[in-house]
């Protein structure tokens, strides 16, 4: 359950928890055209709160919403203003950021052009999405029997309500045969990603990630861990993984905005390395919480300061 917090922003006004109501012919309900973020803000070493790669999240939005023709009445500035002012009326120091893009209610049917796009941001508290021991000793992980979401059946660049029922899918599959997480694949069996995270695995020493010209989300967090591992002076191709590369990886892990980076020990019941976290993942882990959370000021251009 989420906890409820004060106020929730919907349309440019804060609006109580419990008045945040949307109508049941809102159009998105039925047939799931809309747009949406995860973005967190972390409490920081020194106190102060910051908000990771909130532009980069909100230009991601925006273009989700370009992709699928549910373009909002607010600007990119006014979007990243709504969730500051939805943390700061909250008084939350540490937080997970929905921005929604949705089509309200109006016209029924698949067309309805002329139902309002309407905007909401919620922010609650959420601790690691896989789980704190998943951080810290792995999470066993499914090929899922579902396939990533064929090119030509959605748009990988959108982060689109309407997609998710493929890693709801996915996801429940997994965790109902006791599994933590789905790994997806594509159609012609390349690795694409996690129900709600991007994939990297680790061999000799270098680290692999599937192209942005495969079926993913192009995720910020993926972007983040490839410029990290590089300053680390780490090798990273962003080349096609197969099913058996997964399997025989030295190690293997998850990023996401809720996810972070997660290491995985396990996939489809074999070992993934020695089964726990492994040098090079914890030494990404580490780095990626020193940045987003620690006193690493080494990327200023990522956080917004909540004061
Ligand atoms: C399907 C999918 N892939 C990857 C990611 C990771 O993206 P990001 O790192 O931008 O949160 C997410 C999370 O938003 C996701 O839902």
């Amino acid at each position: 359950m989420v906890d409820k917090v004060k106020k929730i922003w919907l349309e440019g006004e804060l609006v109580d928890w419990d008045e945040a109501k949307v109508h049941v012919l809102t159009h998105s309900l039925h047939y799931g055209l809309g747009a949406f973020e995860g973005i967190r803000a972390y409490r920081r070493t020194d106190g102060r709160t910051a908000v990771f790669r909130l532009r980069e999240h909100i230009d991601r939005l925006l273009d989700t919403c370009k992709l699928v023709f549910t373009v909002p009445r607010f600007s990119r500035t006014q979007l990243v203003d709504a969730c500051l002012h939805t943390l700061r009326e909250n008084a939350m120091d540490e937080a997970y950021l929905r921005p929604l893009v949705f089509v309200g209610d109006g016209a029924m049917g698949v067309f309805a052009p002329d139902n309002p796009i309407r905007t909401m941001v919620v922010a609650w508290r959420w601790g690691a999405y896989l789980g704190k021991e998943g951080l810290e000793k792995g999470i066993r992980t499914k090929i899922s029997s579902w396939s990533r979401n064929h090119l030509h059946v959605g748009l990988p660049r959108a982060k689109m309500m309407g997609q998710y029922t493929n890693s709801t899918l996915a996801k429940r599959e997994a965790r109902m045969a006791g599994y933590d997480e789905a790994i997806l694949l594509d159609t012609s069996g390349q690795v694409c990603e996690g129900s709600g995270e991007n994939i990297f695995i680790v061999k000799n020493g270098r680290l692999y990630t599937p192209p942005l010209s495969v079926s993913i989300l192009a995720g910020i967090t993926r972007e983040t861990i490839i410029t990290l591992a590089r300053e680390e002076g780490l090798t990273v191709s962003e080349e096609p993984i197969i099913r058996d590369q997964l399997y025989l990886a030295d190690e293997a892990f998850f990023t996401g905005t809720a996810a972070e980076v997660t290491p995985i020990r396990e996939v489809d019941d074999r070992t993934i390395g020695e089964g726990k976290i492994g040098p090079i993942t914890r030494r990404l882990q580490q780095r990626y919480f020193d940045v987003v959370k620690g006193s690493d000021d080494s990327h200023p251009e990522w956080l917004t300061y909540l004061r």
